[in-house]
C-alpha cells in the first residue's frame, strides 16, 4: 500500500539521483570525473539530502524577494558524489552539486570546506569540468571560519545558508556561535544516537565527554535524562544565543535502531513564518518514511522492482 509521504519522496529522491535528476547529463561528467571518489551513504542518507533541497528551495525563493546576494556555506562538503552501501551502485548528488545544480540560479556565491584533501581536490575538479564557480578550502571547517564570515560580510545585505553536516560531534559551539550571531539560517545534522552514546560511555575514541562539551559549548548536556532531552538542551542553548531564533527538528529514521535530527535554524518573522509552512509539511513526509522506504523507492526509480515491498 503506498502510504503518505512515499509517492512525495519520490519525486524529490528523483531531483538529486543521477539518471532522473534533470541535470542527468552533469551529473555523469562529475561521475566520470575521478570515478572511484565518492562519499559512502546508508539509504537514510536520502532522507537528509531531500530536505536539504526542499528547504534550500524554500529559502532561496524567499530570500530572492530581499536579498540580491545570496551566500551557499558548506562546512562538510564531501566529494559530491554519495554512492549507496549495499549491493547497487546507486549514485545522488551530495549537498555541493544539490546548491550548484538544483540551485544555481538562486545563489550568487558557494563557500565548499572539506579536511579529507583527496574529496576536496576530486570536488574542486568537478565543479571545474562543469564551468562553475566556487570558493573551496580543503581544511578543518574550523581554521577557515572566520575567513568565510569575512567574506560574506563584505556585503552587509546578503543572505547566507550554512549546511553544517558532520558524521558525529565534530561541530564545535564556539563556531556555532559565530554562525548564530550573524544573519543567516542554518541546516545542521545533530547526530542524537551517537551523542547519546558519548554520555554513556565517554568513548576514549574521541567522542567522550570533552567533544559533548565542545558541542553543546558548555556541560548542559549533562542535564540529560533520555536521548530526547539532548536536542531540547541543544535548541535551548542555541536560543540563549540567538534570541529570535525559529528552530524546527526533523527525525531521520533508520529501522536499524539509529535516528538522528536536521535542526533548521531560521529568524522569527511577522506573522509566525507564514514561508515555514511547506517546510513544515516535507518534516511530516520525511517523518514518514524510513531507510528501509529509501531503499525500496530505490528499486522503483532504478526500475528493479515496480511496487513497493
Ligand atoms: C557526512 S559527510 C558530508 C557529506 C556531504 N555534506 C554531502 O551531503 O554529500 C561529512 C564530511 O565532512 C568531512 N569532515 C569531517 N571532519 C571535518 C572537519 N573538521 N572540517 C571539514 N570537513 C570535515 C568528511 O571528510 C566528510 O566528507
Amino acid at each position: 500500500m503506498i502510504t503518505k509521504g512515499r509517492p512525495w519522496l519520490q519525486k524529490q529522491i528523483k531531483k538529486i539521483e543521477e539518471t532522473n535528476s534533470n541535470f542527468k547529463d552533469d551529473i555523469k561528467k562529475i561521475k566520470d570525473t575521478e570515478a572511484d571518489i565518492f562519499n559512502e551513504f546508508n539509504h537514510w542518507t536520502p532522507l537528509k539530502l531531500t530536505f536539504l533541497n526542499f528547504t534550500l528551495d524554500v529559502c532561496a525563493i524567499v530570500a530572492n524577494k530581499r536579498f540580491e546576494k545570496k551566500n551557499y556555506i558548506d562546512l562538510f562538503a564531501g566529494s559530491g558524489i554519495n554512492k549507496t552501501k549495499g549491493k547497487y551502485n546507486d549514485f545522488l548528488i551530495g549537498s555541493p552539486f544539490i546548491a550548484l545544480l538544483n540551485h544555481s540560479k538562486k545563489f550568487t556565491q558557494f563557500f565548499f570546506c572539506e579536511s579529507n584533501t583527496t574529496f576536496c581536490d576530486v570536488l574542486k575538479k568537478r565543479v571545474n569540468v562543469l564551468g562553475l564557480n566556487a570558493n573551496f578550502y580543503s581544511t578543518n571547517y574550523e581554521y577557515k571560519l572566520d575567513e568565510i564570515l569575512n567574506e560574506i560580510a563584505k556585503d552587509k545585505k546578503s543572505y547566507n545558508f550554512f549546511f553544517i553536516d558532520p558524521y558525529g560531534l565534530e561541530f564545535s559551539w564556539h563556531c556555532m556561535k559565530k554562525i548564530l550571531n550573524i544573519r543567516s539560517d542554518v541546516l545542521i545534522t545533530f547526530m542524537t544516537r551517537n551523542i547519546w552514546r558519548s554520555v554513556k560511555t565517554d568513548e576514549a575514541t574521541g567522542n567522550g565527554h570533552n567533544a559533548l562539551n565542545r558541542l553543546f559549548g558548555d556541560d548542559s548536556w549533562k542535564k540529560a535524562n533520555i536521548e530526547e532531552d539532548l536536542i531540547k538542551i541543544y535548541k535551548n542553548n542555541i536560543l540563549k544565543e540567538r534570541s529570535d531564533a525559529v528552530i524546527l527538528s526533523t527525525k531521520i529514521k533508520s529501522t536499524k535502531n539509529f535516528h538522528y535530527e536536521m535542526i533548521f535554524i531560521t529568524h522569527k518573522t511577522e506573522g509566525d513564518n507564514p514561508w515555514l509552512n511547506p517546510i513544515r509539511q516535507a518534516k511530516e513526509e520525511i517523518e514518514n518514511n524510513t531507510d528501509e522506504v529509501v531503499e525500496s523507492l530505490l528499486d522503483i526509480i532504478k526500475k528493479r522492482q515496480t511496487t513497493l515491498c
